[in-house]
């Protein structure tokens, strides 16, 4: 039931004429690169979203706990809790929104009924709020408790985006395991371009090589954002960028610099040997 209901909205293309401007308002709301960065997370390599949603998820859930308590036990704890939660999905919301302006159609119809549900239970938490310092405690408990019931199916909802569609994860860590645990030749030194990146098998994994003289670095090839092939993008500034989005991986580390790739991009150990390249698993 579940599972169809998921395919369901994955399929739902009535959703995409709304998608499509909500899309297109975003990426004018939200324009300066370097804010689009901070948004993803690039700057700390990982995706900014899922953190901050902990605010909100940590604050609602320790103030359902503690509506639980008996009556005599409780303080205006939770009142605070819902507070804090309340204020905590505005920036949860942003960085999520900016994350899904650069999803495929399909992540986009799944994360529009994810951002919908919150939008539902945000709403109810700020009844919850209002009634609590209005005095309507048993009013304000009752729609707290019907606000987590709203959060719990939008977050199963952000877990299916992320972890069965792949929104946001990184398509290059499962390459990393790929490549063989002990030292691979990838190909003689004299065969890569200075200054270009080439791209090379090893194993199962396309990599790629960058030649600066007798030092080489290596990377996994497929990009960590959705999958391009970074081999296959101009090089500048001692960084790559990816040909499909626009991603920019440093190369020495793999650092991302500019998104929409909140993941850095794995880098692999490199050798050279009698004039060939190895390259082997971190
Ligand atoms: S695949 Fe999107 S930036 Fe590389």
């Amino acid at each position: 039931m579940l599972r169809q209901v998921l395919t369901r909205i994955e399929q739902a293309d009535a959703l995409d004429g709304a998608s499509d401007k909500l899309q297109a308002a975003v990426s004018s709301a939200v324009r300066p690169r370097t804010l689009r960065d901070a948004l993803h997370g690039s700057w700390m390599g990982h995706p900014l979203h899922p953190v901050l949603v902990q605010v909100p998820v940590g604050a609602f859930l320790s103030a359902a706990i503690l509506d639980l308590l008996p009556s005599r036990s409780r303080s205006s704890a939770p009142t605070v809790l819902i507070g804090v939660g309340v204020a905590g999905v505005l920036p949860a919301a942003v960085a999520g929104w900016v994350d899904w302006s650069e999803m495929t159609k399909d992540r986009r119809r799944i994360g529009l009924v994810h951002a919908a549900t919150n939008l539902v239970a945000t709403g109810l938490y700020a009844g919850s709020l209002i009634a609590r310092l209005t005095g309507h405690s048993t009013q304000g408990r009752a729609l707290a408790f019907a606000g987590l019931s709203v959060a719990g199916a939008g977050a199963f909802l952000g877990g299916h985006l992320s972890y069965a569609q792949g929104g946001g994860i990184s398509h290059a860590a499962p390459e990393v395991a790929r490549v063989p645990e002990e030292w691979t030749v990838a190909g003689s030194l004299a065969s890569l371009p200075e200054g270009k990146p080439a791209a090379r098998r090893v194993g199962d994994t396309a990599v790629l090589l960058f030649r600066q003289g007798d030092e080489v670095s290596a990377l996994v090839d497929r990009c960590s954002h959705e999958g391009g092939p970074l081999s296959e993008g101009e090089v500048s500034d001692g960084c790559v960028v990816c040909p499909w989005h626009g991603s920019t991986f440093r190369i020495s580390d793999g650092a991302v610099i500019h998104g929409p790739a909140g993941n850095d991009q794995p880098v692999l150990p490199v050798r050279v040997r009698d004039g060939m390249v190895e390259v082997r698993r971190p």
